[in-house]
């Protein structure tokens, strides 16, 4: 069930991993961090929103559903960090063409609600694990392999101890075919 806080929800669009590859990504993270982010919070980020009212999440829901996108996959082979943020986090040697367009089409739907982009150029990753004081940069992984047909919106919620977080609505990829006239 989803609980708001306030008025508001926490928000931000992601790729979800599916069970499968979900589990390939915790056995990564427990190989390459000690404190690893629980299995069931692993994800890619696509824009980050923070508090929206539910006027501006029906917004954004109506905005993206236009997108298209072709399905695509990740081959993530590369693990990577930043001692800055303390973010150890797993991500691909080679970027999809689709991904960023996916990204720039996201925050084009979104600025027509109020969206701001964000300035910093989209990083694609998935954090493993926080506070980490010496994140380990590790090229030519054995990749994990994730085809990606979807997107999602997901609702961040406080639990003790951490976050929570809740899917609330997904957009395939793959539209349902026109019928051809004649
Ligand atoms: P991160 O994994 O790189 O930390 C939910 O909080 C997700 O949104 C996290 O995966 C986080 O990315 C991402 N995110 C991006 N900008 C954020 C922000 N300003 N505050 C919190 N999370 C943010």
């Amino acid at each position: 069930m989803s609980v708001s806080t306030g008025n508001t929800r926490r928000l931000f669009f992601a790729l979800w991993p599916d069970p499968e590859v979900r589990s390939q990504l915790a056995s990564a993270s427990h190989q390459w961090a000690r404190r690893p982010v629980a299995e069931a919070n692993l994800h890619m980020t696509l824009a980050f929103l923070g508090a929206r009212t539910e006027q501006e999440q029906h917004c954004f829901c109506e905005a993206v559903s236009i997108i298209e996108c072709e399905p695509f996959e990740l081959q993530l082979d590369y693990l990577g960090g930043r001692a800055k943020s303390g973010i150890q986090w797993l991500a691909a040697s080679r970027i999809p063409e689709a991904l960023p367009e996916l990204v720039s089409s996201l925050n084009a739907a979104l600025e027509l609600c109020g969206y701001q982009p964000e300035q910093r150029r989209f990083l694609p990753h998935i954090t493993l694990a926080r506070k980490v004081k010496k994140p380990l940069i590790k090229a030519g992984l054995e990749a994990i392999h994730w085809p990606v047909r979807d997107f999602v919106l997901v609702e961040s919620l406080p639990v003790e101890g951490g976050v929570r977080y809740e899917v609330l609505e997904r957009w395939p990829f793959a539209k349902t075919p026109q019928a051809r006239p004649g």
